[in-house]
């Protein structure tokens, strides 16, 4: 499943993003909240988030990297997240976070930066419904993808062959496939898809086609 990251989106036209999305055949859509401090950007937060729930219903994968998630866990749940992602490099003990997501009806997920061994979440995979494993650092879209992370998908994939493994940064048609072979079964793609031609089902479609 290919999941477009809005990051690279219009967002003074989100409404019809997310409407063309839809006609694009997306099934989801992944947010990136960015803090300034957990890496070096900013984006928006549960405020924005809370506005684009009513426009439409696809699930939100809330991607949070930020330095301190617990904090403004509340704020995501009440704005309509569906699954939240939080950083392992964030929050070295992620239980306590983890199980007050899954108590609110959300999915729990970890993320971890490239440099980040999976023995580093590897003691919480039951508290998990999914890992999101990040192909280039966070922060910017746009960025080259990193295939020494595929050795960690495939970790992953024997250790949990159930568990859901999601992929993010500089997903392309050919980086789709690789990471799809070694086992990753959501792809997040934020320029592959915002591509200038605006044409979302056929940068899918490439996407999908790649995956193959
Ligand atoms: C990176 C974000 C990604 C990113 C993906 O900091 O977590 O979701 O926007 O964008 P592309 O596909 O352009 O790498
Ligand atoms: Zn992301």
């Amino acid at each position: 499943m290919v999941t477009p990251s809005l990051l690279n989106c219009d967002f003074a036209r989100i409404a019809d993003e997310l409407e063309a999305l839809k006609q694009a055949g997306t099934i989801a859509v992944h947010l990136d909240v960015m803090d300034g401090h957990f890496v070096p950007n900013l984006s928006y937060g549960a405020p924005v988030i809370k506005d684009w729930r009513p426009r439409t219903d696809f699930p939100f994968d809330t991607h949070l990297m930020m330095s301190d998630p617990g904090r403004y866990l509340d704020d995501f749940i009440r704005a309509g997240c569906d699954v939240i992602i939080f950083h392992i490099e964030a929050v070295p003990e992620p239980v306590p976070l983890l199980r007050r997501i899954r108590a609110a009806g959300c999915h729990a997920a970890l993320a971890l930066n490239p440099p980040t061994p999976v023995s580093a979440i590897e003691p919480f995979l039951d508290e998990l419904d999914a890992v999101l494993v990040m192909s280039v650092m966070p922060g910017f879209g746009g960025q080259a993808f990193e295939p020494s992370v595929l050795e960690k998908v495939r970790t992953l994939r024997a250790a949990r062959p159930e568990l859901p493994i999601s992929i993010d940064g500089g997903i392309n048609p050919t980086t789709a496939a690789e990471a799809v072979a070694a086992g990753a079964t959501q792809l997040v793609a934020g320029s592959a898809v915002f591509r200038n031609d605006g044409n979302y089902a056929a940068a899918l479609a490439e996407l999908v086609q790649g995956a193959r």
